[in-house]
């Protein structure tokens, strides 16, 4: 499909664009407001909580959040800016996480269940954890790290766990000790898991033998050897291997144990049977974990996170945007791998006694109907998981959600912005008109929610997250550091203002990297100890609507420059996933002699479609009547489908690199990279018919290539 000349021209005349700017041309959405019945049993349903976090009041404001937890000691000083940009919150206070998630709710919820845990094999029976021997199995196990590991408060240790109860064990039992857990998600190679072994410096690695995914018992174990070799190799020696068994008592891994190195949890704990581990009281600035934000393209930054902050961010977003009551049942469908499972699979909910839901598996196993019946079993009120997700099981069983009586009160979407499309299946058919939506921007960096609607008292719209939340003060900047005014059609840098409790301390070992990547862009006075003069830059390109809410646009480097206008990905696959026929679109660069940059579309359908000339047509012609002809897909591929990371992030990179023909890049983090060679024969087989071979790129071109779309 190629376009004229002077049309380009024209369209790129009639738009300014500077590097920060990308062309925006949302439609607005249509408001759905809160159901009655949501709206009469919400924790936040008098709107004067909006006065009581109004920037006059801030910091103190945060004191609401603290609140909810129980300190050994008071703080003396709510923010401690003298070290700009490193804040401090909650100083002079000493609490202690483990206490704050379990102990406390002994007196009254001894007998709750602090976890469901349901097995991906739906004939295994699924367990149920109350507080109570949520508290005696941290307690056995935080024994064990400290006698037989003699790790101690500020030591660190990794974690290469999957999505099964032992996991916020090993977490909350850390915490209860102070020891810096650092958890690598279950799905990530063995080396990658090195390599965070050796930013981290642990000597201890916590693994497990198998575990079940998509119907197969998975050999877990064989990677830590991997881990090991990488860890050793980068200068970092791993003393212990402690290895949780999936069925206790039974290995089930390939791998040998190392005599010496490797021991075997369950065997272990016989020796700390009920065991009673004082919590150690922590100050409020002491790390509690570290979480790297993945990069293939970078060294993966380990995001450190403190305990009194971040744990009282976590409990008043959970409190009030997640609306968890301890009646609820609350399932985040998320890893705990991700910041996402931290902060609002264990931390958030447990600090408010909630019952939390933990699945092991993939959300279509053994077929697309899997999430509504374990909602429906369990009697869940409160859904929360990722576009991506909701996303496959709208592709794989758009019916599936009316067959099962579960009633959501409440939903989350987090991750990436969710298209007004998608939106609506999932407020339709999941949440069957009956509940709210909160969708949460905010990254592993930040703890805990940025921006969202506060439930009962906003409105939702599909495709904004909502303005920023209680105690947050945002603002777009163009790349001159002037704000970009709300109800412009014009997006900028979405930055923060201030500084909030659940903001990370920072890159562990790194504090240099700290400042230059978050701080430095908008920074005028380095020596300044006035918060004012640190916007934190989220790297994240965004626009604001006359009514406040914002609108992210995704990574500012994901965008693609034709012809001088930048057009945002996520915008181009909103317009091209309005046709029926598709269940995924993903956009990306290639390389155009006449316009710089072109975009290609890649799409997959949904089951039951076949691809054709008219889809292929629909979609351009949505595109162009959605955003403009500049936009117009050089190529559309109809794939069977998309290059996935476990996350199920589509890699935009690979396919950009066979767009290209250039090298997909690193493609082990894949779920599907079997895919990759089929998408790759099918598209540059059609090129080369079509005689669109590009000319050798540049070696600047070439990095552009490698490094396009969030890198994960
Ligand atoms: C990036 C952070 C936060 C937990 C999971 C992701 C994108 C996140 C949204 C949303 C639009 C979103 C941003 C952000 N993002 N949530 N609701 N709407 N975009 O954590 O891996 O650190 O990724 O995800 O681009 O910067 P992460």
């Amino acid at each position: 499909m190629t376009i004229q000349t002077d049309e380009v021209m024209k369209a790129a005349q009639e738009v300014e664009v500077s590097e920060s700017q990308i062309a925006v041309h949302w439609r607005e959405e249509e408001y759905f407001v809160p159901p009655a019945k949501f709206i009469g049993q919400a924790n936040a349903s008098d709107p004067s909580i909006f006065d009581r976090f109004t920037e006059e009041k801030f910091p103190e404001c945060f004191r609401e959040y603290a609140d909810l937890l129980s300190w050994d000691t008071y703080w003396h000083t709510t923010l401690d800016t003298s070290n700009a940009p490193f804040w401090k919150w909650f100083v002079g206070g000493r609490l202690n996480a483990s206490y704050n998630c379990v102990d406390r709710h002994l007196a009254k919820y001894r007998n709750k269940a602090a976890f469901i845990w349901v097995p991906e094999p739906e004939d295994q029976v699924t367990q149920a954890i109350t507080y109570q021997e949520l508290y005696k199995r941290i307690n056995e196990f935080a024994a064990l790290l400290r006698d037989f590991c003699g790790l101690k408060q500020g030591d660190r240790i990794t974690f290469h766990l999957p999505m099964v109860p032992d996991l916020p064990v090993s977490m909350l039992a850390c915490a209860r000790l102070g020891v810096i857990h650092s958890e690598v998600f279950g799905g990530f190679s063995g080396a990658a898991c090195g390599g965070r072994i050796a930013d981290s410096k642990s000597t201890v690695l916590v693994t497990m033998d198998a575990y079940y995914r998509n119907g197969e018992l998975l050999d877990h174990k064989v990677k830590a050897e991997e881990a090991i070799a990488e860890a050793e190799k980068q200068g970092q020696k791993v003393d212990k291997v402690l290895v949780w068994r999936r069925h206790a008592g039974k290995y089930s891994s390939k791998t040998e144990m190392v005599k010496g190195r490797d021991f075997f949890v369950d065997e272990l704990l016989a020796d700390y049977k009920g065991k009673i581990v004082e919590p150690v009281s922590m100050p409020a600035e002491a790390p509690l974990f570290l979480m790297y934000t993945s990069g293939t393209t970078a060294k993966p930054k380990g995001a450190q996170h403190s305990t009194g902050g971040y744990l009282s961010y976590v409990a008043g977003t959970s409190k009030y945007y997640q609306d968890i009551h301890p009646e609820d049942t609350y399932w985040c469908f998320a890893d705990i791998g991700w910041i996402t499972g931290h902060s609002y699979i264990v931390y958030g909910p447990l600090t408010l006694a909630a019952t939390s839901v933990m699945y092991e598996g993939v959300p279509t196993y053994p077929d697309a109907g899997r999430p509504w019946r374990i909602a429906e079993r369990l009697g869940v009120n409160i859904f929360h998981t990722a576009p991506t997700t909701i996303r496959m099981l709208r592709k794989l069983g758009p019916d599936e959600p009316k067959k099962y009586n579960y009633h959501f009160k409440h939903m989350t979407t987090v991750g990436e912005p969710i298209e007004p499309e998608v939106w609506r299946w999932y407020y339709q058919s999941v949440g069957k008109q009956e509940a709210v939506i909160v969708d949460t921007w905010w990254q592993t960096e930040n703890g805990g929610f940025l921006g969202s609607t506060l439930p009962a008292l906003q409105p939702m719209k599909p495709g904004s997250c909502g303005p920023g939340v209680l105690g947050i003060y945002p603002v777009i900047l163009d790349e001159e550091g002037k704000p970009v005014p709300k109800g412009s059609t014009k997006a900028g840098n979405i930055c923060i203002r201030n500084p909030w409790p659940g903001i990370f301390q920072t890159v562990y070992g790194d504090p240099d990297r700290f400042v230059s990547t978050y701080y430095a862009k908008y920074n005028k006075k380095k020596d300044s100890k006035d918060w004012h003069d640190w916007p934190y830059f989220a790297g994240d390109g965004a626009l604001q609507a006359e009514d406040g809410y914002y609108r992210i646009l995704g990574r500012v480097d994901d965008v693609i420059n034709v012809a001088g206008h930048r057009l945002g990905t996520k915008e181009l696959e909103s317009a091209a996933i309005t046709v029926e026929e598709i269940a995924e679109a993903a956009a990306v660069p290639v390389i155009d002699e006449l316009r710089g940059r072109a975009v290609e579309m890649y799409i997959a359908l949904k089951p039951g479609q076949k691809p054709s000339k008219q889809v292929e047509e629909k979609v351009s012609g949505a595109i162009e009547r959605l955003i403009g002809k500049v936009a117009r897909p050089k190529n559309i591929w109809i794939v069977p489908d998309m290059p996935k990371t476990r996350s199920g992030k589509i890699m935009r990179r690979v396919i950009a690199g066979i767009s290209n023909f250039t090298s997909p890049g690193d493609i082990t983090t894949l779920a599907n990279p079997e895919i990759v060679e089929t998408i790759r024969q099918q598209v540059q087989s059609e090129k080369v018919k079509r005689g669109e071979t590009p000319r050798e790129l540049t070696a600047k071109e070439l990095e552009e290539i490698k490094a396009f779309g969030k890198a994960e």
